[in-house]
């Protein structure tokens, strides 16, 4: 069956303190979408990409997309009605049983091998299927005050990465629940949660990082050097 690649690319960034939006500013050489857009392609060639973009974003250049097969979707104010209005582009076109795979522009770091694996396991469970990486660090509770209110238990704890992803018809049906119930959601395997799913945790690099903050930028630049040779 086909696959889709969603990649919410319509947001603001105001963790950057920076006019430009974290997935335009430059990275290696290209913008921070163009180097994630090549990793998705690298691994998926054949895919169909739904980008999601601001209405009026002016810095968008179609030389960033390497893919024959794409179209532009005008982005939502949340990443989650970014993600909607893509799936609802496609709907008349994709089958249910096609897989989608939601990617996060600002995350170029992706490896190939954690693609691939991915995608496997979102074609083999009938749940969906995610990136993350356990969680190394001990976690505190922070109090408002900004001292530490407790100590959650680290056992089991997994960071979300993106890709996420399912067969078309149950991530479009599992958006439409979510939002019904006005569940806020961050990601889609939040979304397949409501419905009851269990999505399954693919260990994948905990250097998939989400460019976030200014000096994320030279990290990320170190990782993709790293990972080319
Ligand atoms: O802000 P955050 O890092 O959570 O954004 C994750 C991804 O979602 C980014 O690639 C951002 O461009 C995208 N996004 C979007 N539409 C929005 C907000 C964020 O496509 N309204």
């Amino acid at each position: 069956s086909r696959l889709w690649l969603i990649v919410p690319a319509a947001g603001v960034g105001r963790r950057m303190q920076s006019e430009c939006p974290k997935q335009y500013l430059p990275l290696a050489g290209r913008t921070v979408l163009a180097q994630t857009l090549a990793r998705l392609h690298a691994a998926f060639p054949a895919a169909t990409l739904c980008l999601c973009l601001a209405r009026d974003d002016a810095r968008f250049d179609a030389s960033m997309v390497p893919f024959a097969d794409w179209r532009r979707i005008d982005g939502g104010a949340e990443r989650a009605d970014s993600v909607v209005a893509a799936l609802a582009a496609v709907a008349s076109e994709a089958a249910d049983d096609d897989a989608v795979l939601v990617h996060d522009a600002a995350r170029p770091c992706v490896a190939t091998d954690d693609l691939i694996r991915l995608l496997a396991a979102v074609r083999e469970v009938p749940d969906g299927a995610l990136l993350a990486a356990p969680v190394a660090d001990t976690m505190k509770r922070a109090a408002a005050d900004g001292r530490v209110a407790g100590t959650e238990l680290r056992d089991g704890l997994w960071h979300a990465l993106t890709p996420q992803g399912a067969c078309f018809g149950l991530l479009r049906e599992a958006y439409r629940t979510a939002l019904a119930q006005g569940v806020a959601l961050t990601d889609e395997s939040s979304a397949l949660e409501t419905m009851g799913r269990a999505p399954r945790l693919v260990a994948g690099r905990r250097n998939n990082l989400k460019i976030t903050q200014p000096d994320d930028l030279a990290l990320a630049e170190q990782i993709l050097a790293a990972q080319v040779s």
